[in-house]
């Protein structure tokens, strides 16, 4: 049985180490990618502060991310790769840090409270497998910290859970 802990963490990455510990122990023993990711969305919106959404698009044929598991308000379901922050990130097999979501040509407004983003690709190799969105109502909330947080996060599920 997981118990939450509230994280005190001296800087982000104390932070994210605390984040990685809980994790760990979320995945051991359950390799199940939906459920692993639904556990996964909770763990991030419960922590990290100042979010409006946090979850999974997969990438379930070359072109298209479906909708995974999240926490937040209803979102769109499919998006095409190269279109959005989303797309964008599986395009470049790589993070995408918006401070302003305004700014960001082809952004798509799941959430019009949305003010920044942040995407991590889901990484198998040289292959995606998906997606880790994070939304945020305030401009600028995320920053390399948490680019280098969620990306190790993103790793240690794509280790723990079955996906294709
Ligand atoms: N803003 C994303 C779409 C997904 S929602 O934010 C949940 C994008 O531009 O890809």
């Amino acid at each position: 049985m997981h118990v939450a802990r509230k994280i005190e963490a001296a800087d982000k990455p104390a932070f994210y180490r605390e984040l990685a510990g809980q994790l760990g122990g979320l995945l051991a023993g359950e390799r199940d990618a939906v459920a692993n990711a639904a556990n996964l969305s909770a763990l991030l919106h419960e922590h990290l502060p100042d979010l409006n959404w946090a979850g999974f698009y997969f990438l379930k044929t070359p072109d298209e991310l479906v909708l995974g598991p999240f926490q937040g308000r209803v979102a769109c379901v499919r998006i095409a790769v190269g279109k959005g922050v989303c797309g964008t990130a599986v395009a470049r097999r790589d993070s995408v840090l918006v401070p302003d979501v305004h700014a960001f040509p082809g952004h798509i407004a799941c959430d019009a409270a949305s003010r920044s983003e942040l995407v991590v690709p889901l990484l198998s190799g040289d292959r995606v497998l998906g997606v880790i969105d994070l939304d945020s109502p305030s401009p600028g909330r995320f920053d390399e910290g948490d680019e280098a947080g969620i990306k190790a996060l993103a790793a240690l599920y794509v280790a723990g859970s079955d996906l294709g």
